[in-house]
């Protein structure tokens, strides 16, 4: 007989569960985890125990909803290699530069050559900037993002300079301090802030935002590289999971989907598709909104990658999907993926720090693909 789904739960799983004070938000972001911000990504750590448990080492994971690349990057310190894939065209940039295996030298020459160039860049002309851009900076800031933008392709490592302007236009949007995930409107004069208990006033420049984060950028891949396993190699595919090509063959798959009505994966990163001219491929991202339509065709779409994927997973291989289920959609998803659940293990999850703590549980379900009899 089927086990039930009360039968699948474990006790909540006390090695997937930390408190801020064990896992402190410094351990969360090392090294380039926090190339830049992005807001609904799993932590490294978690990762780190999944892998080991369900993935063998020099065996190959894949992440079809791989976001910032958190699985990727854990597998490549983890002697694995990996394959992630996403609609977002910021988040596939963001991954190829963490996950890119750099000349350390010629990385920290070209990045100090670009910036020490901002002195003498031309900041003064914002023409052509679109009606967002002129909206979201001053244009002192814009000025001075645009010029750098002008001289990105001069160099090889135009990737990670790339992902330095887009940090350094985050931080220089006119944003008040407490709101940088997603204000509603600029904030154009001074304000009480809720983080700092004074008043403040928005950001005019962003020059200083390139050199601080150009410094931080290559120092995150210094420490990265030191800690990354020998030989081992990242793929990063561009597109919709539905329908892309996913690869070859895979030991496991370990991945969070987006859920329906949370997070706008694109919209998150406006200020870097303006700026970067980066396709915008919003329409296809799952995930967005949450009216019936909305969730049905969230459910077709989960289960349509899901199943995909599992077609290219050896004999027996995870398929392991980290998710806070609160609509109950899962048993759907995974049934028809063709998938049957083996366990669904319970984290709780306790953020203390930020506007968004708070405690909740989130399910690790773990997967196979039915067989065919
Ligand atoms: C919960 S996030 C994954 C975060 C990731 N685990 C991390 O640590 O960064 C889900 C991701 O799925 C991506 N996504 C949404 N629809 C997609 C689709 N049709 N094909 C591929 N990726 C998609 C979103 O862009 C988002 O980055």
């Amino acid at each position: 007989m089927a086990p039930t789904q009360e039968a699948l739960y474990d006790e909540i799983d006390l090695e997937l569960s930390w408190s801020e004070s064990e896992l402190p938000e410094h351990e969360r972001t090392r090294h380039v985890h926090r190339l830049h911000p992005y807001l609904g990504k799993f932590i490294p750590q978690l990762v780190e125990v999944l892998l080991e448990r369900y993935v063998p080492r020099g065996g190959r994971v894949l992440d079809p909803f791989a976001g910032s690349g958190t699985t990727l990057v854990q597998a490549l310190e983890s002697d694995r290699d990996a394959t992630g894939v996403d609609i977002a065209a910021f988040n596939a940039l963001l991954m190829r530069v963490k996950t890119t295996r750099y000349n350390l030298a010629a990385l920290e020459r070209d990045v100090g050559e670009a910036t020490a160039r901002l002195d003498e860049l031309d900041a003064g002309r914002v023409a052509g900037a679109s009606p967002y851009l002129r909206r979201w900076y001053a244009p002192r800031a814009l000025a001075e993002l645009l010029a750098f933008r002008s001289i990105i392709g001069d160099y090889e490592h135009r990737d990670v300079l790339r992902v330095v302007l887009a940090r350094a236009a985050r931080s220089a949007r006119r944003t008040t301090h407490f709101d940088l995930d997603f204000p509603r409107d600029p904030q154009r004069g001074p304000y009480w802030c809720h983080k700092h208990k004074r008043e403040c006033t928005p950001v005019t420049r962003a020059a200083h935002f390139v050199r601080r984060y150009a410094l931080d950028t290559v120092a995150r891949i210094e420490r990265f590289s030191d800690v990354r396993a020998e030989g081992r190699s990242a793929t990063i595919l561009h597109g919709d999971a539905r329908a892309l090509d996913l690869g070859g063959r895979y030991d496991g798959i370990v991945t969070s989907p987006p859920y329906p009505g949370l997070i706008d994966y694109h919209e998150q990163h406006r200020y870097a598709y303006e700026l970067l001219g980066l396709d915008d491929l919003g329409t296809l991202e799952l995930g967005k909104g949450a009216t019936k339509s909305a969730i049905a065709e969230y459910v077709e779409g989960v289960a349509r990658v899901l199943e995909r994927a599992s077609e290219r997973l050896r004999a027996d291989a995870p398929v392991v999907v980290v998710v806070n289920d609160r609509r109950g959609l899962y048993d759907e998803v995974l049934e028809r993926a063709g998938l049957r659940l083996d366990h669904r293990l319970r984290r709780h999850v306790n953020r203390r720090t930020g506007r968004r703590a708070g405690e909740y549980f989130e399910d690790v379900l773990v997967a196979r693909k039915l067989s065919r009899s």
